[in-house]
């Protein structure tokens, strides 16, 4: 139990050195000029510097207090502080490592060599070791405690170290006393002012850390030497140790030295920071902006995509609307019933017929007439068709056209022109018809575009054909279709000039239990009976009218 409190003790007390003898270096020996010229450097294995100096009374030393005494008898011989006879062990630059721990004799001189100890300025040391309950009284040594001064870096404890009666000399022997030394007993700036100031160029003077007065010097940074000899701290030159990067200059300056980078090259240009780095691989512009670039192209092309997608989507939308709008259904629901014999009957889409119009382009116009364009088509297995682009439809029509598609559907009359299909997604309903290549009576009887003269046999032949078929409207169609607008541009001619009737775009049904509808009058002037015109009641006369002027 008390030797325990004894180690502690121990403890406590070699705790202080640690942060002492640390921080001393070894500069002054390794400098170039280490002693004055024609003095002796070393004893045995010391390299003694100056403001030390071996021999005694000599001008090698700083003054009488630095003279080591260099003991020949010995082999090797062994240094000595000439003045206190200390064995030295090493030399640092601002203590000495000595061999003997006994502080009576030091003790007599403070003035040149004080422990580097704690607390500062320590000047004598004499340890007494008790326990805490007095149950071992200790003087000096005994197995459970013993008190020394000396460099803790060079003592290892162990536990087995007390019961070792070798213990004393051998610490004595192997752990050396550090002192701290010091130029005079005034400190840097009283000895700046001196005649004897001992700090030569670049150097830097510091105070003695004890407390008890005296001053060293110490090279500026990046110089090197022996700052108490002349020509003091020489500049180092920091390139040999290449501290630039491979592809860095390095060039020395005064107490340091500048790193730059080759051409082509950009960087702090010191190895260990940024280096030199080749421009080309430094931030890539180019790349960058090309990236940018991309990122800015791929985002209009996403918008361009998505907008077009909208419009479309927009599009389709419209169409599907037109469909109904335009009575789609009911024209579906009118051809899948086995009621109607219109299964031939195709509801084109408007791509299809944009296609097969070149886009509805002028020159596939065939004609205008007063209920819209009529434009030659192809269709995408080459039929030749004629598509007729209505004019605006009245709401109120469609069911109405509705009808009127089914039934020219069902009208299988060589003297009509045959209707193929419909298209209803556009905004006004489309009409398709078999294409009819020999252009209209009315171009042929006023000799229109170079069309030839007929023989009086043919024009009568047409006739009957014209007659023919409006009497088969009138009569024999499921429902009578009165034409409403017989004239000679609705009479085409295919390439046999074989009499087609055609536009029934104001062509009325007349259910078949009556004879007679009301309509707005619709016509063409001239060829409009003037009783419909007057009454605007609808018979299927008003069609013969019209049919007489055509013959007139
Ligand atoms: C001192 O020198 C001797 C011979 O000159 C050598 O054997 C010994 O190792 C040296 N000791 C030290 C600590 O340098
Ligand atoms: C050298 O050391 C020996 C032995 O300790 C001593 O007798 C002698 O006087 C010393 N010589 C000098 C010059 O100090
Ligand atoms: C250390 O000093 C003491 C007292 O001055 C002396 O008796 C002793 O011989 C010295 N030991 C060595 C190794 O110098
Ligand atoms: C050390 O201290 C003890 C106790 O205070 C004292 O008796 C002794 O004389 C001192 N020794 C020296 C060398 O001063
Ligand atoms: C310690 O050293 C002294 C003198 O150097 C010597 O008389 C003594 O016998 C040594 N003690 C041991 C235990 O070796
Ligand atoms: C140096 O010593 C003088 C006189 O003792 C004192 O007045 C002065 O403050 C000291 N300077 C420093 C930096 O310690």
């Amino acid at each position: 139990m008390s030797s325990n409190f004894s180690f502690l003790y121990l403890f406590l007390l070699f705790l202080p050195f640690i942060s002492l003898a640390k921080q001393d270096t070894n500069l002054i020996t390794q400098a170039k000029t280490i002693t004055k010229p024609n003095c002796q450097s070393k004893c045995g294995n010391l390299t003694v510097p100056y403001p030390f100096g071996i021999g005694i009374g000599t001008s090698c030393s700083i003054s009488p207090w630095f003279d080591v005494n260099c003991n020949t008898s010995f082999n090797p011989p062994k240094p000595f502080i000439s003045t206190i006879n200390i064995e030295i062990l090493e030399i640092k630059d601002n203590t000495l490592l000595t061999k003997n721990t006994s502080i009576r004799k030091y003790s007599r001189d403070p003035e040149r060599f004080r422990f580097s100890a704690i607390p500062r300025g320590l000047q004598r040391f004499n340890a007494t070791i008790s326990s805490l309950n007095a149950h071992v009284r200790v003087s000096s040594f005994s197995s459970c405690g013993y008190a020394f001064l000396g460099d803790p870096e060079r003592f290892r404890f162990s536990a087995g170290d007390l019961s070792d009666p070798g213990f004393q000399n051998r610490t004595v022997d192997n752990v050396p006393l550090v002192l701290d030394w010091a130029i005079g007993t005034r400190n840097c700036s009283e000895a700046r002012n001196s005649g004897d100031f001992a700090c030569l160029q670049s150097s830097v003077c510091v105070d003695s850390e004890t407390g008890l007065g005296g001053y060293r010097c110490s090279c500026s940074e990046g110089y090197q030497g022996n700052p108490y000899l002349s020509p003091g701290c020489t500049d180092i030159n920091e390139c040999e140790n290449n501290p630039c990067d491979e592809n860095g200059i390095c060039t020395n300056t005064p107490g340091g030295f500048r790193c730059a980078c080759k051409k082509g090259y950009v960087g702090n240009g010191i190895k260990d920071e940024r280096g030199c780095t080749a421009v080309n691989s430094q931030f890539p512009v180019i790349k960058f902006s090309l990236g940018i670039s991309f990122g800015f192209l791929a985002v209009i092309i996403a918008v361009t995509v998505m907008y077009f997608s909208i419009k479309k989507r927009k599009i389709m939308q419209l169409r599907e609307k037109f469909f109904q709008q335009n009575g789609g259904v009911l024209l579906k629901q009118q051809i899948s019933s086995n009621e109607t014999n219109m299964k031939s009957t195709k509801i084109f889409t408007a791509v299809e017929l944009e296609k097969a119009t070149n886009n509805y382009a002028e020159d596939r116009i065939l004609g205008r007439g007063g209920y819209g364009t009529v434009y030659k088509g192809i269709l995408h297995d080459q039929q030749v068709v004629a598509i007729k682009k209505s004019r605006v439809m009245d709401q109120s029509q469609i069911e109405q056209f509705i009808n009127e598609v089914v039934i020219l559907a069902q009208v299988n009359h060589r003297n009509v022109v045959k209707i193929l299909g419909c298209c209803l997604e556009t905004e006004v309903p489309m009409l398709v018809y078999e294409y009819v290549s020999n252009g209209t009576l009315y171009h042929h009887i006023h000799n229109n575009g170079g069309m030839p003269w007929f023989s009086w046999d043919s024009r009568l032949r047409i006739a009957t054909e014209a007659a023919g078929a409006l009497a088969y409207l009138h009569s024999a169609a499921a429902m009578p279709v009165i034409h409403r607008d017989v004239k000679s541009p609705n009479i085409l001619l295919d390439e046999y000039y074989t009499a087609k009737i055609s536009d029934f775009g104001a062509s009325r049904l007349v259910p078949v239990d009556q004879t007679q509808i009301s309509t707005l009058v619709q016509g063409t002037l001239g060829y409009l009976d003037p009783e419909y015109f007057h009454t605007g009641q609808l018979t299927d006369k008003s069609d013969v009218y019209s049919f007489g002027v055509v013959l007139a």
